[in-house]
């Protein structure tokens, strides 16, 4: 990943950068020497060195069973336990995956990333007459959604194939000895995996979490890992001028410190969309706490150049866009030539269709820099497994020294856990009937 700033240069100054070098210092020294808040989870840090053959084999194993047996991979998991698998197969398998004919492994669908009554029906019926196998993710192994909706699927196994072979198509990716899953799969006999103690879900992508996933797409996990292993050497550098993750990290917190408070994550590759989404999560979930942090927003161009491209261009001036941008296509066409030239663009004749999305990336830059948007930009050479993984630990490592800069604790989510315990409270959870009552009646119910 190639991190560029000379875009935002009327926003951001050489001085601010080498200023900001030694906060730099000290996150990096907060995370390296895991001194710094939420230090217990700073496993992701090495993770791509240290991956555990065995378990590694059996995930491999696993995922060609599952391409044997199954038609369909049922992936059950919410935020950090779904995202980056989600991204890694949209942005590495064909756009059209699922419904391609010559897709060599199972179509893969997600489950238990929201509480949608009509979701899971359509799920269920859609997958009613095919043969299909489910993967439940979960690191607390106690979250709502997901649980949910592996009742529905397990359910739906056991009626289809018996509780016997069920168990041979049910592969459980928790922890390593806690939580109400963990319990249930031991019990069953599933095959499990095991999210590391010092891996939070959101930087989890790299465990089994994401690659069983993966590598049931089809998609080369070596590569990935490879991608990750190269990214932990080239982003260990403490200069900002040496290292691209953490110049990245410095400049993001100069302009939030500026009154920038929002980052649109842009890309030019719908097929990123579900990157941008992981990335989302992963900035928001680390940074947006104690009053504090950059609010991540993202969106796909040139599409959203017809939707959010006035906003950009024209709207408050308290936002900042970081481009993410595919050097080299994965494939490439020339614009067909029209009898008549009805439609005016008889000029692109002969040229390629990235060639005219480049051309509007970078008139997109100029305009948006001109309209008072500082443009960072990241350049990845190409759109494949290896540069999937370099990119996850780029950004990863990039969060960890951007929340140490902001003085937040970036492994810890407090605020996910008020809406639960309102929601749990007006289910009738048995323990919060207190709470429910009190709650009711502000809800105006009672
Ligand atoms: O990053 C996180 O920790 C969260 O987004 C979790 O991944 C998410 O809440 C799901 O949690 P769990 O894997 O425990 O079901």
């Amino acid at each position: 990943m190639q991190f560029s700033w000379q875009y935002a240069k009327d926003f951001l100054t050489t001085n601010e950068m080498e200023t900001m070098q030694n906060r730099v210092s000290a996150a990096h020294d907060e995370l390296h020497e895991r001194k710094g808040l939420g230090s217990d989870f700073t496993g992701w840090l090495d993770l791509p060195a240290k991956v555990d053959a065995g378990e590694y084999t059996r995930i491999k194993a696993a995922a060609a069973k599952i391409r044997q047996q199954a038609e369909v991979l049922i992936v059950i998991g919410i935020g950090g336990s779904y995202l980056g698998a989600k991204a890694a197969i949209e942005m590495l398998c064909a756009p059209f995956y699922n419904i391609r004919k010559d897709r060599s492994g199972p179509q893969i669908f997600f489950a238990g990333h929201n509480i949608s009554s009509n979701y899971l029906a359509e799920l269920k019926e859609l997958i009613a007459d095919k043969s299909f196998a489910v993967n439940v993710i979960s690191k607390s192994g106690t979250t709502t959604e997901p649980a949910i909706a592996f009742r529905f699927f397990k359910l739906l196994l056991e009626e289809k194939y018996g509780k016997d072979e069920a168990r041979e198509r049910i592969y459980v990716t928790t922890d390593k000895s806690r939580g109400a899953l963990f319990s249930l799969a031991k019990e069953e006999g599933y095959e499990r995996f095991v999210i590391p103690d010092d891996v939070g879900g959101r930087y989890s992508v790299l465990t089994p979490v994401g690659l069983l996933p993966m590598a049931a797409a089809g998609i080369d996990t070596d590569a990935v890992l490879s991608g990750a292993r190269d990214a932990m050497d080239a982003y260990g550098e403490r200069s900002i001028e040496k290292n691209d993750c953490y110049a990245y990290a410095a400049a993001r917190n100069i302009l939030y410190e500026k009154g920038k408070t929002i980052e649109v994550l842009a890309n030019y590759e719908g097929s990123l969309h579900d990157f941008a989404e992981w990335w989302k999560q992963l900035y928001g979930e680390s940074e947006g706490k104690d009053g504090k942090g950059i609010f991540p927003a993202a969106v796909d161009f040139s599409t959203d150049l017809h939707s959010m491209g006035q906003y950009l261009q024209d709207g408050k001036r308290n936002l900042f866009e970081t481009v993410i941008r595919i050097k080299t296509p994965r494939r490439d066409m020339d614009v067909p030539e029209m009898a008549g030239n009805i439609d005016g663009l008889g000029f692109l004749e002969g040229k390629t269709v990235d060639y005219v999305n480049t051309r509007a990336f970078l008139g997109t830059l100029l305009a948006h820099t001109d309209g008072g948007v500082p443009c960072l930009l990241l350049e990845m050479e190409k759109q494949d497994a290896y540069h999937f993984g370099r990119a996850v630990y780029f950004f990863e490592k990039a969060c960890g020294i951007s929340g140490y800069i902001l003085g937040v604790n970036p492994f810890d989510q407090p605020g996910v856990e008020a809406y639960k315990k309102n929601m749990f409270a007006l289910l009738g959870k048995p323990g919060y009937a207190e709470d429910g009552e009190r709650l009711s009646r502000r809800l105006g119910t009672m």
